[in-house]
């Protein structure tokens, strides 16, 4: 096995603009959630990302059809050609809503060797009616850990969010705003930081056991991680 360091070199740098896919939890025609994602978009592309936003209008529940119907599969390449994601969900009765849970349940983890959210970074994000609160964001967090993604350190919660946007949909200037600013510029740096080496990132020794039962017959000790 060679080196951690020998591994950390990246074949090919990227020379690409970096890539996210933002997911939202809502079907509602006026949708502060909605909102909310298209801000995060413009701040991505400001600060030289490439964006796509995915509207889960028409996506049908998990195994309610197969996974070859168009809006499933719209939803997985979208997945599959990012490098970070950012999921923005109302709180519903305290938690995130089916809208965004379902958009997740159709995200494989892996099949085969494609693993269209594994390695790639994550921002969470919500939205409430109310006080704030970190429900949907914490529930968030559990499932970007379950899809195997880097989840950033800071989050965004607006609260009572009928009052932060206007009737163009804009959000209001303020701190909540200058939140998503900071969320967004700290997804494009962990991003800018990872994106070469996710394959690095998710490459897991239990796994290459199981791929390679021969190889690694002998114990982790035998095979460089730790001396005898
Ligand atoms: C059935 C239902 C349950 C809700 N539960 C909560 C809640 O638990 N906490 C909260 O702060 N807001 C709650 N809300 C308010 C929504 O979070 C708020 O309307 C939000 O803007 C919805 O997102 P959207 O505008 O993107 O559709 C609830 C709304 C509905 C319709």
């Amino acid at each position: 096995m060679a080196p951690a360091s020998e591994q950390l070199q990246v074949a090919q740098p990227f020379t690409h603009d970096p890539r996210f896919l933002i997911l939202y939890g809502s079907l509602r025609e006026r949708s502060f959630s909605r909102f909310l994602a298209y801000e995060a978009a413009r701040l991505l592309e400001a600060m030289g990302g490439e964006v796509r936003i995915f509207h889960a209008d028409g996506l049908p529940l998990p195994d309610d059809t197969t996974a070859d119907h168009p809006k499933v599969q719209e939803l997985r390449s979208l997945s599959l050609w990012s490098e970070g994601h950012v999921w923005v969900s109302p709180e519903r009765h305290g938690n995130l809503t089916g809208v965004m849970k379902s958009q997740i349940d159709w995200l494989p983890l892996s099949e085969g060797s494609v693993r269209p959210t594994q390695g790639r970074t994550l921002a969470v994000m919500q939205v409430s009616g109310g006080s704030q609160s970190f429900n949907a964001v914490n529930s968030l967090r559990i499932l970007g850990r379950w899809m195997r993604m880097i989840t950033i350190p800071n989050q965004s919660s607006v609260p009572m969010a009928y009052k932060e946007f206007n009737d163009a949909g804009r959000m209001k200037p303020g701190p909540l705003y200058d939140r998503v600013v900071d969320v967004c510029e700290e997804v494009m740096k962990f991003t800018l930081l990872t994106r070469e080496r996710a394959d690095y990132l998710v490459d897991r020794y239990s796994e290459r056991k199981e791929r390679e039962p021969d190889r690694f017959k002998v114990v982790a000790a035998d095979i460089g991680f730790v001396k005898r």
